[in-house]
């Protein structure tokens, strides 16, 4: 959590100061590499369970117990951990965050610290791209990163699915939702849940059907939700009442995107719904949100070419390929991400 300076110390931060503030970036980029490192080694999973001594927490991580003495003294800092005595426990918002994110942090570390050390090699042109964007994922790819990645999909799910189903209308209840790039298909799986007679496809390339088949299983929704492996760019996408394209045209080029977004205009019923989820680099959606839209732009840049859009030129994709009702829509509860809901005229 970010560390909120009292008193004397704040106003070291103050924007008439630039060395300070820069600290306090340097001292935001450590917290951050801390907090990975305990809520992957299982150390925040440990003092979920029970107040433990340093010691006891290096003995139950099998980690070194000087250093885990440092770790710890770190995230009570952050605010993550808190002393009392010689014992540490999770604080509430820690234990709230574990079942949300635990199964994405090896893809935020990822993001942010393996990937990003190739940044400079991308800006300076002297590093390739390992896949642009119309080539398949190399099976090396595929093998080490795809459950990475995917995973790391499902907290960010965690993190917004709520906001996300307030905020989505589904026009035809009894219809089909079409999940374009749907990976795991938890958002299809929560709206088939929300309206009983709702059916719904994931559309996904083949590599995707044995985790959503998964998913979709453990979640008793396999009478109502299927899997189609496909290209969207290329294959039939049938006649859905509602389509999502969700993180899905951040590692699309804006051709790509004008071209997919037509294509599922097209294929939608009359009076059905396109809903695009993504992150965007817009004041619209307050600092922090354009903060974390425009570290995605670069972030996506970096990992496959691509870019995160202006709200303009996402309207335009919409409205060139006949959609109407066009309504942009922060989501608050995952900074940088927000929602256009359009609607394709008739009936
Ligand atoms: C960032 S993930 C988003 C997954 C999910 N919609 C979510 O929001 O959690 C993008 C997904 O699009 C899929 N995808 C990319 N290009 C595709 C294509 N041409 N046809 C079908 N799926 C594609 C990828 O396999 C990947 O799972």
């Amino acid at each position: 959590m970010p560390i909120t300076l009292p008193g004397a110390e704040r106003s070291l931060s103050g924007a008439d100061n630039a060395v300070p503030a820069f600290m306090f970036d340097m001292l935001s980029a450590w917290g951050f590499r801390a907090v990975t490192l305990a809520f992957r080694t299982g150390v925040l999973a440990a003092l979920a369970e029970e107040e433990l001594t340093s010691e006891q927490v290096a003995e139950k991580t099998e980690l070194d117990p000087r250093g885990i003495a440092f770790l710890l003294d770190c995230l009570d800092c952050v605010g993550y951990v808190r002393r009392a005595g010689d014992r540490y426990g999770v604080t509430d918002t820690t234990r709230e965050l574990l079942p949300m994110i635990s199964m994405g942090i090896p893809y935020f570390e990822k993001i942010v610290f393996t990937d990003w050390a190739n940044l400079e090699g991308r800006l300076r042109g002297e590093l390739p791209l390992p896949f642009g964007p119309d080539q398949p994922r190399t099976p090396r790819w595929l093998a080490r990163q795809w459950r990475v990645f995917q995973d790391g999909m499902v907290a960010l799910t965690n993190m917004n699915i709520d906001e996300v189903l307030e905020r989505v209308p589904v026009p035809d209840p009894a219809g089909h939702l079409l999940d374009l790039g749907g990976g795991y298909g938890l958002y299809s799986i929560a709206l088939c849940r929300r309206h009983p007679q709702l059916r719904a496809t994931i559309f996904e390339i083949p590599e995707m059907q044995r985790l959503a088949d998964r998913a979709i299983a453990e979640n008793g929704m396999a009478d109502r939700v299927d899997f189609r492996a496909g290209d969207f760019f290329t294959d039939e996408l049938g006649s859905p009442s509602m389509a999502l394209l969700f993180n899905v045209i951040h590692s699309k080029s804006a051709v790509q995107n004008r071209e997919l977004v037509a294509r599922t205009a097209a294929a939608l019923r009359p009076g059905g719904s396109l809903v695009i989820l993504d992150q965007f680099p817009a004041p619209e959606l307050g600092p922090i949100g354009r903060s974390f839209g425009a570290m995605m732009a670069l972030s996506m840049f970096n990992s496959v070419g691509q870019q995160t859009y202006p709200l303009d030129e996402v309207r335009d994709w919409l409205t060139d390929a006949g959609l109407v009702d066009v309504d942009f829509q922060p989501v608050r509860s995952a900074p940088g991400n927000g929602l256009f809901l359009a609607r394709k005229p008739g009936r």
